[in-house]
């Protein structure tokens, strides 16, 4: 349980909030780069923590984020022409740099003292993992934000393998950002949320394969033990089911602050997978969704796989819409509830999102129970209600300046009973934290 003030400090990320700022003193995904795929392509709109932005790449390839209020008389810059190095509203013919510099005043005397001298709000940005990531602190040229203070850039695993090891997407969340990264690290509702009806469960055979043994450890006990590791990022958290033979099944998850969660599915050699999520507004957020194998490509068939919507990568349209949302109650079928799946609902990212957004715009969490499967929950709300507090007093996040302290993997193992967490971490990652190896052919820029 939180206290309301508590619940707001978590959940609120507007400018003027002690998390938005939080968030802010972080690079964010703002677009897929496949959003914006050509120079002096079309800009796009992108509303970030209730901050409406116009993207664009430029003649040189980068990429703009900035206000779309023109310097002049606030036409929105949305409607201009992306040529040369530039935004031009199609008002007056005013044109502005990705730096939100105004490059050109046509219809101002050259002899103006203003002139040359506008710009627009703008914020720095790179790309990275195939996202487009902004750094939104205070605005460009203004004294408290001086350019050499840059946080350094997540050194995300998907980002450092080399292409072709990668997919990444996006999907739309129709709620709060907090209580939908919630749903990621309480690794415990698999047991519920994502499995077979009853019926069908029953008749999971253990000795079927990989996959029927580990869904069946997950049905056989509903009450996971969680243990944690902390590392310069955030933590790790483990949580532990009985398997066979007096062995323990172990999920690991991440949370990475302020907005990164590591899905704790694979066993070496899988696919990893993880998820950012990033705020539109306070009742909806995007999430951008990856996975990654640090050993080989992607196969054509995985590709396709995953984009027809696989684990926390859902089936979305064009738009990043996915197709089961709330408008049409996440395309329930009562009649598969009852014979096949524990929800009705078709896929795992679509279950989640399901009952994620069925929580409220916003969780009201003063009004919750907690239980020890909810430790990791409980956890996050600790690190990030931290962050944003010590954030407020003067204390910058340490993380934001550790880019390395993101090479992290999360993933299942089955080890000994008897073996600690810090254990079965360095037997499942050969690292207490899970840390990812140095990549050899990796590119951070
Ligand atoms: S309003 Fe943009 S140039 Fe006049
Ligand atoms: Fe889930």
């Amino acid at each position: 349980m939180l206290s309301a003030a508590d619940n707001e400090l978590l959940t609120r990320t507007g400018p003027d909030t002690p998390m938005g700022r939080y968030f802010r003193s972080f690079w964010l995904p703002v677009a897929l780069s496949r959003e914006l795929p050509e120079a002096d392509g079309p800009p796009m709109r992108v509303k970030v923590m209730g901050e409406d932005l116009i993207a664009f790449r430029a003649s040189d390839g980068r990429v703009g984020l900035v206000e779309p209020v023109c310097a002049h008389r606030g036409a929105n810059l949305y409607f201009g022409r992306n040529e040369e190095g530039g935004i031009r509203c199609v008002y007056h013919g005013w044109k502005f740099s990705v730096d939100g510099h105004c490059m050109e005043m046509p219809n101002v005397p050259a002899a103006a003292a203003y002139r040359n001298k506008l710009g627009i709000r703008a914020y720095p940005t790179r790309e990275f993992a195939e996202m487009v990531w902004a750094w939104m602190g205070p605005a460009r040229g203004q004294p408290e934000r001086p350019l050499d203070a840059l946080p350094a850039l997540p050194a995300l695993e998907v980002g450092l393998v080399p292409d072709g090891h990668r997919f990444v997407s996006k999907k739309l969340q129709q709620c709060n950002w907090a209580q939908s990264i919630e749903g990621a690290l309480d690794t415990a509702h698999f047991s519920f949320l994502h499995m077979p009806a009853p019926k069908v469960a029953e008749t999971i055979h253990p000795d079927a394969n990989a996959d029927q043994k580990r869904l069946g450890w997950m049905r056989d006990d509903p009450l996971p033990r969680f243990s944690f590791v902390e590392h310069a990022a955030g933590f790790a958290a483990g949580a532990a089911r009985n398997a066979d033979a007096g062995d323990l099944y172990w999920r690991i998850s991440q949370y990475l602050v302020p907005n990164h969660s590591l899905a704790p599915n694979a066993l070496p050699g899988e696919n990893y997978q993880g998820q950012t999520w990033v705020p539109i507004t306070d009742t909806e957020c995007w999430i951008y969704t990856y996975a990654w194998n640090p050993e080989r490509p992607l196969s054509e068939a995985e590709r396709a796989k995953l984009a027809a919507g696989h684990g926390v990568l859902a089936e979305t349209g064009p738009d990043f819409v996915p197709l089961s949302r709330r408008e049409n109650e996440y395309r329930l079928d009562r009649e598969d509830q009852r014979l096949r799946t524990y929800t009705g609902v078709r896929g795992v990212s679509e279950q989640d999102a399901m009952i994620q957004d069925s929580q409220g715009l916003i969780a009201d969490r003063t009004r919750e129970h907690l239980t020890p499967t909810d430790a990791a929950v409980v956890r996050f709300r600790r690190v990030a209600l931290a962050g944003a507090s010590a954030l407020a007093e003067g204390t910058l996040p340490a993380a934001a300046q550790d880019g390395e302290a993101y090479r992290l993997r999360s993933g299942s193992w089955v080890a000994p009973r008897e073996l600690s967490f810090a254990e079965v971490m360095m037997q499942r990652f050969a690292s207490k934290a899970g840390q990812a190896p140095v990549p050899i052919n990796g590119d951070m820029t």
